[in-house]
């Protein structure tokens, strides 16, 4: 059910095109909205996030410091155990808190809720990358008092964050008590009503292993029992006063504190700058961990506050010179949240290597810290265009998990590779095989995005060294996981899948599967036979690696010449799958608004027994491989999938955009965008108290480029199609290809490309095709024009009236 359950009141959340914030306080709404809040400032670099709970610590939901892959296993239970289900899975696990800082004045707790606050103003400040806070108010003895608080999880020290917290006595000295801590918290009990929600652990994880304290800096370490981990978290601290200030320290396994006390002279500033300093390791010996700790304290004070300040800027300040995208003519809500939603696509991402993207990115432990294939299909296109280097890096952490793929193939019966569904350490942690293991297409999503990788970036050494060894054992899997059915005239079939739609489990040729893996299959073999041709040093080193037999890639071919795709001539669309068209039609008059999502109301076997959608799946696939479905049948197909499909998954409405903006359905294009850009910041699904929708955000990316600005890149060929909706004016946007960078200005009427790096790149405009060189940079080209709106071919979709 789509509506928006967050329309922030315009007169706490001001739309700024640069920052997201409150300027006004409010104790019931801080209240009520502590779970959203915590996601919608929360701040993270890729391997180190902070929800955004004050540092008072109070309002807070679930407050936490999450670090990309650090996890325990948990032990899977099954009523009724199976052979090949997984028996551990792996949870993303909460580190001890080093953002609480505490204030007394004349011994008074401060704490906005019960002080008479005078003015408010919190601002995450998507420029500098940083979270500001200010709050100035009377004491309950009378004082005027301000505090400014401002925090960054640095992108350049991916194991550092920073707080400076300054205290200002306005009227009259007062005694100040500031107490810094980092808290180890019991882990959250999970939450077995929601199963998209993180599963609690029944007894203590992290293991205390050992402390160490020197002045003004304190560092807890800890083991994982199972998992294998090491984590060192530690903080240290500068003061800046002119009054006279004392300090004394706890350190115990589970708390540090350290206490500033003194007086703060009126009208002077006291200022605390506070390091946080968080790593982990495998099998690594405590102290070896907490010396690293140390050493990122070490250089962050050296450094100092400013200079990490100043480092931070710059560098959010060189993501948005390749990522930005502004908008002309919408509403400024809109741009806001735009560059909000590419914010936390850096948070997720920028020095993630080594690691994957998780569903949630670093703001929230929902999905345990899983990464799903939601990185493949709807991060790397942002990434590939914008930040290549990242989108390589993700790549290559699938690539190390190869053997583990492998080991995976192996067990359940089959040669070659499968990923997994839902994973941190490489390994299955998906416990329900209908919607887990059986969503096979991850390995095709896989070798997908690589693909389109190596052709908008030319990385062909990439390709080579690595991917090259992911697409055999992937297509050697298809290989063995379909056969030739004589029922079918030899067709290759692929049976007991479960496609993207999870509402339809364990069928038989679900068209988007097969036609990815035939993707899949036709790319290995390309692949393996250029190199045998062009590179004979790299196929050797291939060969040697994976044992690839001379035969392999003509057996591939063939299965993907002879790929089952089904069809059905009276309705003259793509069925599914080989079932969907004869299963009875959802009743959606009689499902009542607050039963969405269907999953947390109806027994999976009444989903599955029904037409009925959670998210594209057919949609999907004629937008990833668009070039192999005619115009009428991408129209005929949306028009019989989109009235069944509930969006119950956030990865539904961006795509559902760029098809329904390509068949030329401009309103529904445009809702549906709405409400992929807004699914956090209106909170459409209700969920982002346990973190903001990743896929969704590059999902939206991508509805804005490939929908509005008709970017298509089917063999690498880089194609521009723009329609920008009538009320916006102009959308600006660079694109890197191949070592270029594209500048696109789409207006209403007219399209300006500007080659800013490189010299000689050649795109296609409408069917024109234009070559932009040193000696001609700029092209401008009227649009194509719009026909009109087309009407239907089946029911209309019941998303608007609904929403
Ligand atoms: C969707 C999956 C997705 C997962 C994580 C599920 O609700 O159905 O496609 O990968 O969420 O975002």
């Amino acid at each position: 059910m789509l509506r928006e359950r967050q329309q922030p009141p315009p007169d706490i959340f001001s739309p700024e095109p640069w920052t997201f914030g409150a300027v006004r306080y409010d104790a019931q709404i801080a209240k009520k909205y502590a779970g959203q809040a915590e996601t919608m400032f929360a701040l993270a670099n890729g391997y180190l996030g902070i929800r955004g709970t004050p540092e008072e610590g109070r309002p807070a939901q679930d407050p936490g410091v999450l670090l990309n892959g650090f996890y325990e296993h948990r032990p899977i239970t099954y009523g009724e155990l199976a052979y090949g289900f997984p028996r551990l899975g792996q949870s993303i696990l909460n580190c001890p808190d080093g953002t609480v800082i505490k204030l007394f004045v004349d011994g008074e707790p401060f704490l906005p809720a019960q002080a008479e606050v005078l003015s408010f103003r919190q601002v995450l400040n998507l420029k500098a990358g940083t979270l500001v806070r200010e709050i100035s108010w009377a004491s309950p003895a009378g004082r005027r008092m301000r505090l400014r608080a401002l925090r960054l999880v640095s992108f350049d020290q991916r194991h550092l964050a920073a707080i400076r917290y300054e205290v200002l006595a306005e009227d009259a000295d007062a005694e100040i008590v500031i107490s810094s801590e980092l808290q180890h918290r019991a882990p959250l009990p999970g939450n077995d009503s929601d199963p998209r929600m993180a599963v609690g652990f029944a007894d203590r994880v992290l293991q205390p292993a050992g402390t160490r304290h020197e002045e003004l800096r304190a560092i807890l370490s800890y083991t994982t029992r199972s998992s294998g981990l090491v984590l060192g978290c530690g903080m240290d601290h500068g003061l800046e006063t002119m009054g006279r200030f004392t300090h004394e320290a706890v350190c115990e396994a589970d708390f540090a504190a350290v206490v500033f006390k003194g007086l703060a002279e009126s009208g002077r500033p006291v200022r605390l700058w506070k390091y946080l300093g968080y790593h982990y390791a495998d099998g690594c010996d405590p102290a070896g961990i907490r010396s690293r700790v140390a050493w990122t304290l070490d250089r962050a004070k050296q450094s100092g506050f400013a200079s990490i300040l100043e480092r931070q800027v710059a560098r959010v300040g060189r993501f948005w010179g390749n990522a930005d995208i502004e908008l002309e003519g919408a509403a400024p809500r809109l741009q806001q949240v735009i560059r909000w939603n590419l914010f936390q696509l850096m948070q997720a991402t920028e020095r993630a290597e080594g690691h994957g993207v998780s569903a949630r990115g670093l703001t929230g432990q929902s999905y345990e810290g899983h990464y799903f294939w939601d990185a493949e299909i709807y991060v790397l296109p942002f990434l590939i265009y914008t930040q290549p280097r990242i989108a390589r890096a993700l790549l290559k952490f699938r690539y190390d998990t190869l053997d583990r793929a492998r080991a995976r193939a192996t067990e359940l019966g089959h040669r070659g590779a499968t990923f997994p569904w839902r994973t941190i350490n490489g390994d299955e942690a998906s416990a329900y095989y209908a919607a887990g293991t059986a969503q096979y297409h991850i390995n095709a999503d896989i070798a997908y995005a690589l693909r389109k990788y190596v052709e908008v970036s030319g990385d062909e050494d990439f390709l080579r060294r690595y991917g090259a060894e992911i697409l055999v054992e992937t297509a050697r899997f298809w290989r063995d996981l379909g056969f030739f059915s004589e029922r079918r005239g030899g067709r290759f079939c692929i049976n007991g899948v479960t496609g993207p739609d999870e509402y339809t489990a364990v069928v038989d040729n679900n068209l988007f599967t097969n036609l990815m893996a035939r993707e899949n299959l036709r790319y290995a073999a390309d692949t393996a036979e250029a190199m045998r041709r062009d590179h004979a040093e790299a196929f050797a080193a291939l060969s040697r690696r994976t044992g690839l037999g001379a035969e392999e890639p003509r057996v591939w071919r063939q299965a993907a010449e002879r790929m089952y795709l089904p069809w059905d001539e009276r309705l003259r669309i793509h069925p599914q799958d080989d079932s969907f068209l004869d299963k009875e039609r959802w009743d959606f008059a009689n499902t009542p608004e607050d039963h969405y999502p269907l999953l947390l109301h109806y027994h999976p076997l009444n989903l599955y027994r029904k037409q009925v959608i959670k998210q594209a799946d057919t949609v999907l696939a004629m937008f990833l491989l668009g070039d192999q479905f005619t115009p009428e049948e991408k129209k005929r197909n949306f028009d019989y999938y989109d009235p069944l499909t509930t969006h119950d998954s956030s990865l539904s409405v961006c795509i559902q955009s760029i098809v329904a903006n390509e068949i030329g359905y401009e309103r529904k294009a445009l809702d549906y965008f709405r409400f992929a850009a807004t699914m956090d910041l209106s909170d459409i699904g209700g969920n982002v108290m346990s973190g903001a929708h990743i896929a969704s955000i590059g999902g939206a990316w991508m509805a804005l480029v490939y929908g509005f600005a008709g970017v298509r890149d089917h063999g690498g060929r880089i194609s521009f199609r723009p329609r920008l909706p009538a009320e916006w004016r102009r959308v600006r946007f660079a694109l890197a290809i191949r070592g270029h960078r594209l500048r696109v200005e789409v207006a209403n009427d007219q399209t300006t490309y500007s080659l800013v790096e490189g010299d000689d790149l050649t795109i296609m405009h409408g069917a024109e095709s234009i070559r932009l060189t040193a000696s001609a940079r700029t092209a401008t080209r009227a649009n194509p024009s719009r026909p009109p709106e087309p009407a239907p071919d089946f029911a209309p979709a019941p998303m608007p009236a609904r929403s």
